[in-house]
């Protein structure tokens, strides 16, 4: 449970040994390993490697107290999960008036790579769609393409707390491949929607998804904004307070693909999933939850991730509109 080994800070608060909340993951995690519904993506070859049974759920707290079952330390690449946080990169880099005016922040209802932009500003929509999130990467400041990939990378170890890797078999395919992707980047070209340095800019986006994580990276992730921004268990300052809100209300508008409104009205947390089989959610001033399962539904979030979460945010009254009172009380369980 409680592994901290990855994470290259002393740890707060270790959870004990068993705990009901320890307990109630377990039982979840039993409860969905079953569900075998959805399928791998297979767009490239190297994501059709994973497993039908991988699954790991992971939640941290904003005391700095992690929770875990299942595969927790299995990597996979983070894929469009990088997306929110890029965009809180590209706020720190820019401001908030500029980077709205290169991209929106209106759900779009269709699908991650679909080929459309604001036909007034020709702006891409959000920065959680490809159009939106290549158009974020190419906000990101560096003097060149190793200056911001490092940038970039940093600013993950800020929030997770442990250095990461890319995968760049998944990188070199997913650049090989990634036509549809370039369209929509010379579009935006045409347009005058970002820079000419766009072809370093590809390699930036294909370099992001392919960021090596685990569930707990994805748990501390949202545990961190979560958190205002400071990573629970380093304290380390992951993003700048002031954009905390920014980010993790695009996530919740737009964080889960075409599913983004039926996730809001179910699960009502900001989150963001990847093709992967991650998912990140953020309960605001209380946790951060990391799910990896890499069957996805038809709109490609993780089958798994997605019930696991609509249960957390049921039982614990998680939803940001909740009146009612819990089932599960988080506070005597694990907030106190
Ligand atoms: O750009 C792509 O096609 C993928 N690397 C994005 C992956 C993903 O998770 C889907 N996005 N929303």
């Amino acid at each position: 449970m409680a592994n901290s080994e990855n994470l290259q800070s002393s740890v707060s608060s270790i959870a004990p040994v068993t705990s009901p909340f320890l307990n109630y993951l377990n039982e979840l995690h039993q409860k969905y390993q079953s569900l075998n519904d959805g399928k791998i993506a297979d767009y490239i070859p190297e994501l059709a490697l994973a497993k039908p049974e991988w699954f790991g759920i992971c939640v941290a707290t904003v005391d700095g107290q992690l929770f875990e079952v299942g595969n927790c330390d299995q990597l996979f690449t983070v894929q469009s999960i990088s997306k929110a946080f890029v965009f809180g990169l590209a706020l720190e880099d820019h401001g908030r008036e500029y980077v709205n005016c290169k991209v929106s922040v209106e759900p779009t209802g269709e699908a991650f790579n679909s080929i459309v932009l604001d036909e007034i500003t020709n702006r891409p929509y959000n920065p959680m769609v490809n159009a939106g999130a290549i158009a974020t990467a190419d906000l990101i400041k560096g003097k060149n393409s190793t200056e911001r990939l490092k940038r970039l990378l940093e600013m993950f170890k800020g929030y997770t707390g442990r250095d990461h890797d890319i995968n760049v078999p998944v990188f070199l395919s997913e650049k090989g491949t990634g036509f549809r992707n370039k369209a929509m980047a010379y579009l935006m070209l045409n347009f005058g929607m970002v820079s000419e340095k766009i072809d370093e800019t590809l390699d930036l986006y294909f370099q992001q998804c392919s960021i090596m994580v685990n569930a707990r990276d994805l748990a501390m992730l949202s545990a961190t904004l979560a958190n205002g921004g400071i990573n629970p268990i380093t304290k380390q300052r992951a993003i700048a307070e002031e954009y905390v809100r920014d980010v993790i209300s695009v996530m919740l508008t737009c964080g889960m693909y075409d599913a983004s409104g039926e996730w809001a009205y179910r699960v009502g947390l900001p989150a963001k999933s990847g093709v992967g089989g991650g998912i990140t959610a953020v309960a605001l001033r209380k946790l951060g939850v990391g799910t990896f399962s890499p069957l996805l539904d038809k709109k490609g979030n993780s089958t798994r991730g997605v019930k696991v979460c609509e249960d957390l945010s049921r039982d614990f009254g998680l939803h940001l509109f909740n009146v009612v009172k819990p089932t599960h009380n988080l506070e005597e369980w694990i907030l106190r």
